[in-house]
């Protein structure tokens, strides 16, 4: 079937994948090039410091791998961990569901520790099991930072806290797919082990790069973990990066301009300006919610999410034909309610290269959605509610100032 066009533009607001902006659909269209050629490999040198920015890292390792945010989770997994080691890992909502998953298959001992989807990891559950873990059995700490299908942000740098107050070893592994290069995240200072991202979520490129940055402690675990691994493994990268060529195998030449050019975007805004926006965006979308009536997922206001918002519909409404109304009538796409809260909730994706007004008219369509589903809304609430509260609070784009 060819693409079914409509009319303008398609409002993507779904959770990832998110938009691409022009610049670097610009810089991605290219030829092939030779990447054994001086060329790719000086490029490739300056992507690997410069993403290392966006973890807030100088002392990790980072590889660019060809797959996406679940190959970059077996990535995390194998190279630090043996089959057999227990690790413990929270269940907040669908992907760290997804996640669990895999550590179960990859033959990992997994205590489990799960909450209400709509609520953040149980932090006193994992203190617990640290004090009593003397023996250091527990080999890592997996989480998700922000979980997408909720709409929920947990605390890194309390977890961090806990696994000092407890001097335990464990390795801290990190899923920060829809939070890197969008929400507060340090690396170094909170003591992250590995942490991962996918291309398709906050740096706005095409899926296809998975991206993961392992510690100097994460290296060193590399060396004796005993998963089996083949195209995910740290080895083969790590001798490409000694003889300057970088890569064991055939990088996507277009993902690599992609990359610079979306790296440029993020330091011309610059990271923390970009960071702020997200605050903005989750903020202004919250406020609407609330004009709206509506509940957020998210049951405390310590986990709001600044990249997504959850929205909890009526029970005589289904979520999913708001999604598809969304998609059919307005060309706008929202994300569907998954698993637990399939029918129940639809999700609004604020990250990414976006800006308020592309929000606001977002805001606008859920609006009409909801009146067409009969839903009571005063249409305009929503928008009035996060324009007044943008118009306050949007600052000069800084490369105009
Ligand atoms: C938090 C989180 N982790 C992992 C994934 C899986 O990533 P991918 O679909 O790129 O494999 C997603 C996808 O949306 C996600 O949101």
């Amino acid at each position: 079937m060819d693409y079914v066009y409509g009319p303008g533009r398609n409002h993507l607001f779904v959770p990832g994948p998110v938009n691409i902006p022009e610049q670097v659909l610009r810089a991605m269209n290219r030829n092939n090039e030779d990447y054994r050629s001086p060329a790719v490999p000086a490029l490739t040198k300056t992507l690997l410091e410069d993403v290392k920015k966006i973890f807030k890292t100088t002392s990790g390792t980072l590889f660019l791998f060809p797959t996406t945010g679940t190959g970059a989770w077996e990535s995390a997994l194998t190279n630090t961990l043996s089959p057999g080691d227990r690790i413990v890992s929270f269940l907040i909502g669908q992907f760290s569901l997804l996640w669990i998953d895999r550590q179960q298959r990859l033959n990992f001992k997994v205590d489990v520790i799960e909450s209400e989807w709509g609520e953040g990891a149980k932090l006193d559950v994992l203190a617990a099991k640290l004090a009593a873990d003397t023996d250091h059995t527990i080999k890592a700490v997996c989480i998700v930072h922000n979980e997408t299908a909720t709409g929920v942000t947990n605390d890194l740098s309390l977890v961090r806290r806990i696994l000092d107050e407890y001097r335990h070893p464990a390795l801290f592994l990190v899923d920060g797919v829809s939070s890197i290069c969008a929400l507060d995240f340090r690396m170094d200072d909170w003591g992250v082990g590995v942490a991962l991202t996918g291309s398709q979520k906050a740096l706005s490129l095409p899926t296809g790069v998975g991206i993961v940055c392992a510690s100097p402690r994460a290296l060193e675990a590399s060396k004796t973990a005993k998963s089996l691994r083949v195209f995910f493994d740290w080895k083969d990268y790590l001798k490409f990066y000694n003889l300057g060529t970088y890569w064991p195998y055939t990088p996507s030449i277009q993902l690599l301009y992609g990359l610079r050019a979306a790296l440029d975007l993020v330091f011309e805004e610059g990271l923390e300006n970009v960071i702020a926006r997200h605050k903005r965006l989750g903020q202004a979308t919250r406020l609407a919610v609330e004009a709206w009536g509506l509940k957020n997922c998210t049951q405390k206001e310590e986990w709001h999410s600044d990249t997504v918002t959850a929205v909890v519909v009526p029970p005589y409404i289904d979520s999913a034909e708001i999604v598809r109304r969304a998609w059919k009538r307005y060309n706008l796409s929202l994300g569907l309610g998954l698993n637990k809260v399939a029918g129940k909730v639809f999700r609004i994706g604020h990250l990414g290269n976006l800006n308020e007004l592309q929000l606001l008219g977002c805001l606008a369509g859920v609006e009409m959605i909801l009146k067409d589903v009969g839903y009571p809304v005063k249409l305009g609430s929503g928008v009035a509610a996060a324009s007044s509260y943008l118009q306050n609070n949007i600052p000069l784009i800084p490369s105009r100032i």
